[in-house]
């Protein structure tokens, strides 16, 4: 299978455990956000209809981290962005569920948040988006439009679409190789993407923790923290390109 020049030969699916051994929590472990709290109180439009404070409060805290100086990108992320140096232009895509900024800071640049990002915002008002770090509340203005009450985080709560779909099945028809990492396959449509890429030709790959809910779906499977079975597997690619894996 090769790909056309500029299409992705290579498309990685990130979850949140590509960012534990960073220091970020995930969703789903036994110690994961959604244990703390609930995805129906902080995570979608209504609940921000009916509680914009509580909301800010929850993804104000997750936006904090980002500026922690001991939440760092992990060598998982900095071997992604490796590889992505080592190829073509284009020649790798990650699509991202995480909403944080450890892929950018690694040096990934072929990158989609389909969930959005913790450091951008926008209005309901006037649609306008704005790279954010600081807190957000219901007083806050839009730069744009000086408008109040309708900043939100520039995040996918559920229920809302994703974004970049279109890229992201146009890349996965084409690739040859699909990886998904540190993520459980549990929200779709990222756990349906193994199946997209499969319909089109590729080598799947899942480097994770544990078997995730979409393990049977993978040619290949390679179960440890992602700091250092992605990088082992990184080093692999790049020592015999020609590898499928
Ligand atoms: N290395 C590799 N994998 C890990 C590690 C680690 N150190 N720690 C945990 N994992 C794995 C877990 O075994 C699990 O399979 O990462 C996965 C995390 O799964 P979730 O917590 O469900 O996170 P994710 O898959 O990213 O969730 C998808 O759900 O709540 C929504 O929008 C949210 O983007 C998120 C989406």
């Amino acid at each position: 299978m090769t790909s056309s020049p500029g299409t992705p030969e290579i498309v990685i699916l990130t979850g949140a455990g590509i960012s534990r051994e960073s220091g970020l929590h995930t969703f789903r472990d036994a110690d994961g956000i959604w244990a703390k709290v609930r995805i129906e109180d902080v995570a979608t439009p209504e609940a921000f209809a009916r509680d914009p404070a509580r909301v800010h409060a929850f993804y104000n805290a997750r936006r904090r981290q980002l500026h922690d100086p001991g939440i760092q990108p992990n060598a998982a992320h900095l071997a992604l962005a490796r590889l992505e140096q080592a190829r073509p232009p284009g020649a790798v895509l990650v699509i991202t569920q995480n909403v944080d900024d450890l892929h950018e800071r690694a040096g990934t640049r072929s990158l989609l948040h389909m969930h959005g990002e913790l450091r951008r915002v926008r209005c309901e008002h006037c649609g306008a988006r704005h790279l954010w770090t600081d807190d957000l509340a219901t007083t806050t203005p839009c730069p744009a439009c000086a408008r109040t009450g309708g900043m939100r985080p520039d995040i996918v709560w559920f229920g809302e679409m994703p974004v970049g779909l279109e890229q992201a099945y146009a890349a996965l028809a084409r690739c040859r190789l699909f990886v998904s990492i540190g993520t459980s396959g549990a929200v779709y449509p990222a756990a349906n993407f193994v199946a997209e890429a499969r319909e089109g030709g590729a080598h799947t790959l899942e480097l994770n923790l544990e078997p995730s809910a979409q393990a049977s779906h993978f040619h290949e499977h390679r179960h440890g923290p992602a700091a250092t079975i992605v990088p082992a597997w990184v080093e692999q690619i790049l020592a015999s390109p020609s590898q499928n894996r």
